[in-house]
């Protein structure tokens, strides 16, 4: 598999053994995987199912040298050094682990947006709970952050600013420099989660000057059960440790222990191993098709979503960006809409409150539909999901 400049959807399609006449359009949540990352994950399962860490034998030492490789893959994806890239099982928990590593205290402050994952916030509303910290929001609008806002709301409480890059609810973009930019006057750490921007766009850590961001495999054609927390060499050092246990320490007594060297104190016991090899072919195979590449295709499969259903009468559209289409359909309710769209028409896509449960509310909505389109969905596709919307709208209208 060879890309240049232009991306080849048809050719891309043919990696993915489960894509037929059926439109996948819901990649926000689970992207597919292709055939390359499937076989990556069952060559340690047939070649070399071991440990890695602990066993000098030829299975164990061959694991160890995949998994480097991973990491190492995963590192330049982003623009990271490998020892600041640490495995976890999905985003989630990159972002408990760094919200119950940081040790934050009583009246510490907080800053999220306002339209953030239950990953983003449920961590935060916990510590606020337990140990009284404040979490702050601030708004976004159509077009992303309120900058102005945010300087408003820091003051010398705020110990992190963390907030998504792109929203999983409808694409909007986050002005992240412009975050970073901010938080650095004030001496305020900066945390991203990039679950819905690093499979479709180029990332470069060193470049946001981020202190952590946090993403998934499982939405960027990797396996599910991976997710990356990377951090700044000194922040990490500066981590507290959050699920300890084998692998974690240099060695222990009955009393106390001595923490491993990084990342290592942060991945405790047996990995996910088959996965963590998978991510890597996940994003060796995303390099290959070029994410400037990427990001251009899912803007013109956005584009045809966009202008086809923009004035269409039954047609309620909540937000949509890049390939992300969020919307409802008059007097349907969106699980309704999803099933006649899977059954009728045999396109998949999500409907409810995308994990987002605090904007649904806030703006008094009961959930709506979501179609998220990826590198492997054509014009072609994008056309027939406007038709199939404005045929369901018609006959609902
Ligand atoms: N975050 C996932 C989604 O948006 C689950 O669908």
């Amino acid at each position: 598999m060879i890309f240049d400049k232009k991306l080849d959807a048809g050719r891309i399609r043919r990696d993915f053994p489960t894509l037929g006449k059926m439109i996948y359009a819901d990649s926000a949540c689970m992207s597919l995987k292709p055939r390359q990352v499937i076989e990556k994950m069952n060559e340690y399962y047939y070649n070399y199912p071991a440990c890695a860490g602990r066993s000098a034998h030829r299975y164990g030492r061959k694991l160890e040298e995949e998994i480097a490789r991973a990491r190492k893959e995963i590192a330049v994806f982003i623009g990271a050094k490998e020892k600041e890239i640490i495995f976890t099982k999905n985003a989630t928990e990159a972002l408990n682990l760094a919200a119950n590593g940081l040790r934050l205290k009583r009246g510490d402050e907080v800053i999220i947006t306002d339209k953030e994952h239950s990953s983003n916030i449920i961590p935060w509303l916990k510590l606020k709970k337990e140990i009284g910290i404040k979490v702050v929001i601030c708004n976004t609008g159509t077009s992303g952050i309120d900058l102005e806002e945010l300087r408003s709301l820091i003051n010398n409480r705020t110990k992190l600013i963390s907030a998504v890059h792109v929203s999983n609810l409808d694409g909007m973009e986050n002005d992240i420099s412009g975050i970073v930019k901010i938080a650095r006057k004030k001496g305020v750490r900066v945390m991203i989660d990039a679950c819905q921007s690093a499979p479709h766009k180029t990332i470069d850590v060193k470049k946001i000057d981020c202190d952590f961001l946090a993403f998934s495999g499982h939405k960027m054609l990797g396996p599910t059960g991976t997710g990356v927390l990377y951090g700044k060499l000194k922040e990490l050092e500066k981590l507290g440790m959050f699920i300890v246990g084998g692998e974690t320490v240099l060695d222990a007594t009955y009393e106390d222990y001595k923490p491993e060297e990084i990342p290592a104190r942060f991945e405790a016991g047996l990995q996910n191993y088959s996965g963590i090899i998978g991510l890597g072919e996940a994003c060796r195979y995303l390099k290959k098709v070029g994410m400037k590449n990427i990001e251009k295709h899912e803007k013109k499969l956005g584009d045809i979503l966009r202008d086809g259903l923009r004035d269409v009468k039954g047609v309620e559209i909540i937000g949509s960006n890049s390939g992300v289409f969020n919307f409802n359909i008059k007097g349907m309710t969106h699980h309704e809409v999803a099933k006649i769209l899977d059954s009728g028409y045999g396109i998949m896509v999500r409907s409810g409150r995308h994990c987002v449960h605090e904007w649904y509310n806030d703006h008094k909505i009961e959930g709506s539909v979501r179609a998220s389109f990826y590198l492997y969905n054509t014009e072609e596709e994008a056309e027939r999901f406007v038709s199939a919307v404005k045929e369901i709208a018609r006959i609902g209208n």
